[in-house]
């Protein structure tokens, strides 16, 4: 029996279903090292784990990857999920999800779609998303989510490929119906990192869609709501990433290792416990890992003593590790870590550079494929 005091229940759950995915988008904050096909749970166990989150008192859902249509159970998955309870949310590219299998998602429960966009311009988009066709792919598959009655959520991850047709995302989200859009600053971690000085706006882009985004607000209140993620390395305090370590949601990877964060695993050493072996309440509540930093006992100056340490909590954990070296350093994007440079230097760095995107392919270069996502199911 445990000995620790009770903890406030995770309110979501967010589960890498797959790494498969057919687009390789170059800002994508999953890690380095993808789990192959072989490795992921299975339909039951998964059904098992959204049973156990539900009795744990997760309320919401998010089926994410890769791409969580390469798994071929997913309407069962959302089946199971909705009878435990769970609100469900789809995290897709749009790829791979005809009318016919979004009409069996909707038929098992599925509540909410989220959909990635990687630009208004197809040939742009395209590009970004490393993958040619995908456009026009994601805008058949928007209609299909309105003619499932779905409710619709946009995703726009914004760096400098992009960062000068904010407003044309939003204005073309609304005409898509989608009821909202995330306007989402792309975040370094994982495989961005590697293009963070390819991807990094300027200071004067990044104040400029600030603007825009509080000008469409106003102008398009009723209908639509547009929800803005900061870029971290322009601020003065860093984001309270996950809204703390271990205080609201948990990520299952594909093969059932539970994550603090999906980026969690980039630290070493700090024993990631599987719902394979143990039961999901056993690893909120116990593993080494969501206990590394919880609250604020683990935390060294200038953290230990700032006002500000139960606001932000320190920043984001794989960032500090990240950049400086050591997680348990304040992250770096905070005015007052002695590491702050680092973020000037990147911010330097990136005004000079015209560096080309390294994409991030699941599917291994030398595998040719006329369906890119049939190709990524084999892997
Ligand atoms: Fe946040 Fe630490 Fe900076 Fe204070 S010193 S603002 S707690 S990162
Ligand atoms: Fe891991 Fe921020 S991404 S703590």
């Amino acid at each position: 029996m445990s000995l620790l005091p009770p903890l406030p229940a995770p309110l979501g759950l967010l589960a890498e279903l797959t790494h498969r995915c057919p687009l390789a988008c170059p800002y994508c904050s999953n890690p380095l090292d993808l789990e192959r096909r072989s490795g992921e749970l299975d339909t039951a166990t998964w059904l098992r784990l959204f049973e156990e989150a539900a009795a744990l008192g997760v309320l919401q859902l998010h089926l994410s990857g890769g791409e969580p249509a390469a798994r071929s159970d997913l309407a069962a998955l959302v089946r199971g999920a909705s009878r435990a309870g769970l609100y469900t949310n789809l995290i897709t590219s749009g790829i791979g999800l005809d009318a016919a299998r979004l009409g069996a998602l909707a038929e098992a429960g599925l509540e909410h779609v989220q959909l990635s966009v990687q630009h208004v311009r197809a040939a742009e988009a395209d590009r970004i998303a490393g993958l040619s066709g995908a456009h026009a792919k994601k805008r058949v598959f928007a209609g299909e989510v309105g003619r499932a009655g779905l409710p619709l959520t946009i995703n726009a991850v914004i760096h400098r490929a992009n960062i000068d047709v904010v407003e044309e995302f939003v204005r073309e989200a609304a005409a898509l119906g989608a009821r909202r859009i995330e306007v989402a600053h792309s975040q370094y971690y994982g495989w961005a990192l590697k293009n963070r000085a390819a991807l990094l706006p300027s200071a004067e882009q990044v104040a400029e869609t600030r603007a825009t985004v509080e000008r469409l607000r106003v102008e398009l209140q009723g209908t639509i709501v547009i929800d803005y993620v900061a870029p971290d390395y322009f601020g003065r305090f860093p984001k309270p990433c996950m809204n703390g370590w271990g205080r609201q949601s948990l990520n299952v990877t594909p093969s059932g290792r539970v994550l603090p964060c999906h980026a969690a695993e980039t630290i070493p050493g700090l024993g990631f416990w599987s719902v394979r072996e143990r039961p999901l309440r056993e690893i909120w509540q116990e593993s080494p890992a969501f206990n590394a930093f919880r609250g604020t006992g683990w935390m060294r100056e200038p953290c230990a003593s700032c006002p500000r340490r139960e606001v932000d909590f320190g920043g984001c954990r794989c960032q500090a590790l990240a950049l400086t070296g050591d997680p348990r350093n304040a992250d770096p994007v905070c005015m007052h870590s002695p590491a702050r440079a680092l973020i000037t230097a990147a911010l330097e760095e990136a005004r000079r550079s015209h560096e080309q995107f390294a994409y991030r392919r699941y599917v291994p270069a030398t595998t040719k494929a006329a369906n890119p996502l049939t190709a990524a199911a084999e892997g």
